[in-house]
């Protein structure tokens, strides 16, 4: 969490810095900072959203072409414009961006305070900036650089900084433990950025730095180094993303774009994968360790938030087509909890960004304990997928709204391909049937444009009704039960309408108490095989007076009568609805949330990179 972006070169810092928090804004948006150097140190700074910021720079007439800037999301220290970023030493001299934890900070800041410094925040940001003072003004041999080192030494935690010095007024210092970070190279201009979309309008040459490496930039140059002072000649990438990909292209949020990009973004996931006249499936990524795979004892995946709702519908699908074992785990529970896998195991992290720090710690607690890793991430170049032994990218395209959803049905895509393939090496399906399931998923991206066609207006519809509903309750079964706790948590995280998912029948023992003439349960009827029982369960909810909104097979009147709203899905075989079931819930909360007057991209509290534990 937290957005970090930098600038060296001819352009106008302010605006380029605003530019890119604007970008990084998914990252955190509690306050926003910069620090310009103009022959002094100018820092704007203030709570709030990066249009504040901006219009602040204006006002203040802030001039300068190097620069580093900040968009938060509070860890340490209310959100208020003390304890925005960036953060000074005590002579002001040196600014210090930083996303991450120092869990030290306690101690760090009793020691210094006892040397007689003083504080302005309650954040562990700005023990950095004094720390690093403390040493450089203690030792007149010590360079800048070398303070930082030291500095680095003495913290613990995660962090991304950067780091200016008004006595090194053409330089930007860099490092990474834990929290993303890159460099763009331009000419003569140097840019830096928590991940490409603030850099691509620019550049697209970019250097990742690694855990545990810095790094001094000026305009024409940088250096990178260890943090034990090695110098390294790092690789120079190619972005691969375009400035259009990470606009809005005229809808009013990223969100509906993103939902709305859904059937191309899933025919980018399959394209060249799947061969539907031959029947076959090929991922690259993961072609040298198939082997493996089919060898593994069992598959663990594990994920966060909507991704872990992914690995769920992975889970039924891995057992239903290829038989293989499947646990899904929480990637925060699982490190913690002594986790029983080796030699022989597969760990599979599913992350949209794959900077997620929970899901990097459980692979990396994996990798240590003999697993082998593979990852399912979106964006190319994250730390997930640059530290698995294997993986496969969603290539969904960026995603900006808060709120995942191409990125769900793309990791729902990767997981069925995966199924498939690893079906038919190990004989669970036959040939013709392997066939039949890749001539539909070949469909899929058709059928998801049908639906968005044709249950706009309906989902509309429902908003409106249920605008103000306090609770929604989703009910799933087998495939869609996954779908359910999807649709919930789209709801609650955007709408703020408290939302549960529930497996169907588990809805008797809890959550049936809650139900009254106020409230809607969204339920999902689209899995033939279990079907009857669902019907049973709408019963159950009707006889309470609960208000169905179905999301059903076409042609299914049983569950059409009982439903005062139902949205139909084209036909498709079980195990692959959930790709079509989810499109109108994420459309219904959308439409909610927007009647609400909710910030649907940024939703309060909320982070779409969550590099904290
Ligand atoms: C945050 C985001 C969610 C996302 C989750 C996991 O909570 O708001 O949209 O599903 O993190 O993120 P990842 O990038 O690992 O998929």
């Amino acid at each position: 969490m937290c957005g970090i972006v930098g600038y060296v070169g001819d352009r106008d810092a302010g605006d380029v810095l605003v530019k890119g928090l604007k970008r990084l804004e998914y990252r955190g948006y509690d306050s926003a900072g910069v620090a310009i150097l103009n022959g002094q140190m100018s820092i704007q700074k203030g709570k709030g959203k990066v249009v504040n910021l901006e219009k602040l720079i204006k006002v203040n007439g802030v001039k300068g072409n190097i620069g580093i800037g900040h968009t938060r999301w509070a860890t340490h220290g209310e959100p208020n414009d003390v304890n925005s970023h960036p953060h000074l030493s005590e002579s002001g001299k040196v600014a210090v961006v930083h996303n991450g934890i120092i869990e030290n900070y306690g101690s760090l800041k009793k020691k210094l305070s006892d040397n007689g410094r003083t504080f302005k925040s309650q954040t562990d940001t700005e023990i950095i900036a004094q720390l690093i003072e403390e040493i450089y003004s203690k030792s007149k041999d010590i360079s800048f650089e070398q303070a930082i080192r030291l500095t680095l030494k003495q913290i613990v935690g995660t962090y991304g900084l950067a780091i200016v010095n008004i006595e090194e007024p053409g330089k930007i210092y860099i490092a990474r433990k834990g929290s993303p970070l890159l460099l763009g190279i331009g000419d003569n201009e140097m840019f830096i950025a928590s991940d490409a979309s603030p850099i691509v309008e620019y550049t697209n040459k970019v250097v990742y730095l690694d855990d545990g490496e810095m790094a001094v930039v000026d305009r024409s140059s940088y250096e990178v180094k260890t943090i034990e002072d090695v110098s390294l000649t790092k690789e120079v990438h190619e972005l691969a993303i375009s400035l259009d990909e990470i606009e809005k292209a005229g809808y009013p949020h990223f969100m509906l774009k993103e939902i709305f990009e859904q059937p191309k973004a899933l025919a980018d996931c399959l394209r060249g994968r799947i061969n539907p006249k031959k029947g076959t499936v090929q991922l690259g990524g993961v072609a040298d360790v198939m082997d493996q795979i089919v060898k593994a004892n069992r598959i663990v995946i594990a994920a966060c938030g909507t991704s872990w709702h992914s690995a769920l519908v992975g889970e039924y699908l891995f057992e239903y087509l290829a038989k293989a074992p499947v646990e899904v785990e929480y990637a925060s529970e699982f490190r913690y909890r002594d986790p029983l896998i080796g030699e022989g195991d597969v760990l599979l992290v599913i992350s949209q960004s794959g900077e997620t720090a929970d899901t990097l710690a459980a692979l990396r607690e994996a990798r240590e304990r003999g697993a082998l890793v593979l990852g399912i991430c979106n964006v190319v170049g994250s730390t997930i997928s640059r530290e698995t032994d294997a993986g496969v990218f969603t290539h969904a395209g960026p995603e900006i709204g808060v709120a995942s959803t191409k990125a769900f049905t793309a990791q729902v895509v990767v997981l069925t391909m995966m199924a498939l393939e690893l079906a038919m090496r190990k004989g669970t399906i036959t040939k013709e049937k392997a066939k039949k399931y890749i001539k539909e998923l070949d469909q899929i991206p058709g059928k998801v444009e049908q639906i968005l066609k044709e249950c706009d207006e309906t989902t509309r519809e429902m908003a409106r009704l249920f605008t103000y509903a306090p609770n929604f309750l989703y009910l799933g079964r087998s495939y869609n039960f996954p779908v359910a706790l999807e649709g919930a948590l789209k709801l609650k995280e955007i709408s703020y309408i408290h939302a549960e998912g529930y497996p169907a029948a588990e809805m008797k023992h809890g959550p049936i108490a809650l139900i009254d003439e106020m409230m809607p349960v969204v339920v999902i009827a689209a899995t033939d095989h279990t079907n009857d029982k669902m019907i049973s369960n709408i019963e159950e909810v009707k006889a309470r007076k609960g208000r169905i909104i179905s999301i059903m097979n076409k042609e299914n009147s049983d569950v059409e009568e009982l439903s005062e709203f139902s949205i139909s899905i084209p036909s498709t075989y079980d195990c692959f609805s959930p790709l079509l079931t989810v499109i109108p819930l994420q459309l219904l909360s959308y439409y909610i949330a927007v009647n609400r007057g909710c910030n649907v991209d940024q939703p309060r509290n909320l982070a779409k990179s969550v590099t904290v534990e």
